[in-house]
């Protein structure tokens, strides 16, 4: 039979999200699960945001406010940007989507670090182009080697900031020569999904640079933050001509009614907020000494997670961890056989990972 897709499409395997706690208690008959797989966050969805959705549940007859209009308003205020530079997202991976899909033709070039968030190179692949993966250099992304892997093919570069897997960050001061030495052909899709829990003074957003640099996209998400992942929200800030390109391509109504309210309001939770950044600085320092003593690997993170060495190899402690009832996620699908990842949860969760570590480890 002649192939219905093409060999980009063919050639990729589905990205495989984090267990959900149901389907775990469903498939070992167990209760009382935790997940710790998906950097979400533990405290539930901003309460503010909460009533925000109730209040516009009777308005669910009519389509969404096609143009965002009060959010963009409200984050052009806060963030220092026209509204015209700001396109808002199905979650910021729709954004990563819709970028590609404009910027990017079938048979041309993107860069990214590896390993990093996996469906920057799925996109990509099923666009028709091809990643160049440069590798991480000391757990960090190496800007310079990025540099010297543009070609004149090179039409997209993806950059996490922090990067997942692996928590690490760059200094927004090394970010400025590297924007410098950019071909102004050539998109850079910097994702600051984390950036707002990086405790580094010199890890900071570079929203500030869309004014300098046309081509640079920055992504934010409401996903982690604000604890709205279930809603599906994010945004991307950018020069107006960018932003004008994307929104010729993306649907009409991609940010739905009920994540355009919650959002608003979410951004003006800030008890929510200092909640959220709290708990994440307790539970990572907990974790952290809690791996010290048991002598386990992991390394510094500027997030909410942990990337974690396992002497047991990430696929058999994961496996092992379910059925204790703790999902957490291998990092085999991320080039890193011997990692899990986990993110912080609520202070008797981070107990139950360490516990159950400990039990899976024979410690
Ligand atoms: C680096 C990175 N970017 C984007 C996302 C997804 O964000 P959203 O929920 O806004 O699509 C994630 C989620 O895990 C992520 O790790």
């Amino acid at each position: 039979m002649e192939k219905l897709t093409h060999e980009g499409i063919e050639g990729l395997v589905p990205y495989p999200p984090g267990k959900p706690i149901e389907e775990l208690e469903r498939e070992l008959g167990i209760k009382g699960s935790i997940k710790l797989a998906s950097n979400e966050n533990p405290l539930g969805p901003s309460p503010k945001a909460l009533e925000a959705i109730k209040a516009k549940l009777s308005t669910l007859n009519r389509y969404p406010d096609g143009s965002g209009y009060y959010l963009k308003a409200r984050l052009s205020e806060m963030l220092n940007v026209y509204p015209a530079q700001i396109i808002l997202g199905n979650g910021s991976n729709e954004i990563i989507e819709l970028a590609v899909r404009t910027f990017l033709l079938p048979g041309q070039e993107a860069i990214q670090p590896f390993p990093t968030f996996l469906v920057y190179e799925k996109v990509v692949a099923a666009q028709g182009g091809r990643t160049l993966s440069v590798p991480l250099k000391g757990f960090s992304v190496d800007l310079n080697g990025i540099l010297d892997a543009i070609t004149e093919k090179t039409k997209l570069i993806f950059l996490a900031n922090p990067n997942n897997p692996t928590g690490s960050a760059f200094y927004l001061e090394d970010l400025k020569p590297f924007l410098e030495n950019i071909p102004s052909n050539t998109v850079i899709l910097l994702d600051e999904a984390y950036i707002e829990f990086a405790t580094d003074p010199a890890v900071a957003s570079a929203i500030e640079l869309a004014n300098i640099y046309p081509n640079l996209i920055v992504l934010r998400t409401f996903s982690k933050l604000y604890g709205l992942a279930g809603l599906r929200i994010g945004y991307g800030v950018s020069s107006p001509m960018l932003v004008d390109y994307m929104n010729r391509v993306r649907q009409p109504f991609n940010a739905n009614t009920l994540a355009q309210a919650a959002a608003l309001a979410a951004l003006d939770d800030h008890e929510f907020v200092s909640r959220t950044l709290k708990l994440t600085k307790e539970g990572l320092k907990y974790i952290k000494d809690e791996l010290d003593k048991m002598a386990i690997e992991h390394h510094p993170t500027q997030t909410n997670f942990f990337l974690i060495k396992t002497p047991l190899g990430g696929g058999k402690t994961y496996e092992r961890m379910l059925r204790k009832g703790v999902i957490i996620r291998s990092m085999e699908s991320f080039g890193l056989p011997d990692f899990i990842r986990i993110n912080v949860g609520l202070p008797e969760e981070n107990q139950k990972f360490i516990q159950a570590f400990k039990e899976v480890l024979g410690l």
